[in-house]
């Protein structure tokens, strides 16, 4: 077992990696002291995995809630059948909330943690690559709205986050592929050796190799961990892990967040980044081309054609990141040399809205 710490003070907390971690009441006992626990799981995930996490969670009054599965169920009306199943069990502050499944569950399990009593205690077991990598990890939850995606969120920190590699095994093909885009995006942040490591080892990934597969979410949590210890609050440094995000954004709300998985959105927008990097003199045409090279040997996509450009650039306009009317990008000097800025010539940007979109 790998463990991490996310250091913010008070609020610190650790982040356990490896396999079959799900059913050790040992794990548990040292991590979660809640007597009563409400798992949030789905679906999908609550049948294959809350048996074994019920075991590890003897002598506890536990409480499930299964949710549907999916994005479009990311609801402040979802996150509401959370809150009245706390209210009908006459959960009381000492509780804690047990996330069980990949980001979509994590993030409304974290928001409801973070709105009920004004906040209790809940603890992250990602079962998806993405969520392993990412979304557990960093306190941000939140749902989304028919206006912007996660527009409606709140910081809170998990007290734990229990990442069970063996999980993955059941993970589909698709899914998998939409959480490497995730650690590439760590690579190109700051760790240019990391992203050497991921085109070495990208064929052992998605094979599942385990050993691949640690490493690549202990490097990846390592990152984030690192980030979110100096900038919880996405002052500075935080929106670094942004990268890919904004063009990402736009096209998963101009297609509704029906079509494309987050992670394959980001994917793409890993490109778009980097091809603005490219127009604005920054990164070499070399280290594009490694990126779209890598980018399609993992399966993901570096183009989204349906859209339109002029209708990309009007989500991008109404995402968060937007200060004084002025879309905030993450670009690249290179691999693994990223910053945020609001300084770019506008025609750099049309261009690349306009080689990637339709
Ligand atoms: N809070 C954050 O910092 C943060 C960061 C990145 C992404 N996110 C959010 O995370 C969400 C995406 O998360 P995701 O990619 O995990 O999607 P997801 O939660 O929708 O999971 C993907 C699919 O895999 C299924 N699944 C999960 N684990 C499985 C397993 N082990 N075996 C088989 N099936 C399994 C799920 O039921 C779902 O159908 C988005 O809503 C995004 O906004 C949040």
């Amino acid at each position: 077992m790998i463990i991490l710490e996310v250091d913010l003070g008070e609020r610190s907390y650790p982040i356990l990696i490896g396999e079959g971690l799900l059913g050790r009441a040992d794990v548990f006992d040292r991590h979660v002291t809640a007597r009563d626990l409400l798992i949030v799981t789905n679906t999908t995930v609550g049948p294959l995995y809350a048996p074994a996490l019920r075991e590890a969670l003897p002598r506890r009054r536990v409480v499930e809630c299964v949710l549907p599965d999916g994005e479009s169920h990311k609801t402040l009306s979802t996150v509401a059948r959370i809150i009245d199943v706390l209210v009908a069990n006459r959960f009381g502050r000492d509780c804690a909330v047990i996330a069980l499944g990949g980001g979509v569950v994590g993030d409304m399990a974290g928001f409801a943690a973070a709105c009920y009593q004004r906040g209790v205690a809940y603890v992250q077991v990602p079962t998806t690559l993405l969520a392993q990598v990412d979304s557990s990890v960093g306190g941000k939850t939140g749902v989304n709205h028919p206006g912007g995606k996660n527009l409606i969120g709140a910081f809170h920190q998990p007290v734990a986050v229990i990442a069970d590699t063996a999980t993955l095994e059941s993970l589909p093909p698709r899914e998998l592929r939409a959480g490497l885009a995730e650690v590439i995006k760590y690579g190109l942040i700051c760790d240019r050796g990391f992203f050497d490591w991921i085109e070495s080892n990208l064929d052992a990934l998605l094979a599942r190799d385990p050993e691949a597969l640690a490493y690549a979410i202990h490097r990846s949590c390592a990152i984030k961990a690192a980030i979110v210890g100096r900038d919880e609050r996405e002052r500075g440094d935080r929106a670094l892990l942004n990268l890919g995000h904004t063009f990402g954004h736009a096209i998963e709300s101009a297609t509704g967040y029906a079509k494309w998985l987050h992670g394959e959105a980001v994917g793409a927008g890993l490109l778009m980044a980097a091809t603005m990097s490219r127009e604005c003199g920054l990164m070499s045409d070399a280290d594009v081309k490694r990126l779209a090279a890598l980018l399609e040997r993992a399966g993901l996509p570096t183009e989204a054609r349906e859209v339109e450009a002029a209708a990309a650039f009007e989500h991008m306009r109404i995402d968060k990141k937007v200060q004084a009317g002025r879309i905030r990008l993450v670009l690249m000097r290179g691999i693994g040399e990223s910053f945020v800025t609001a300084q770019y010539d506008d025609g750099a940007l049309r261009r690349t809205l306009e080689a990637h979109f339709g």
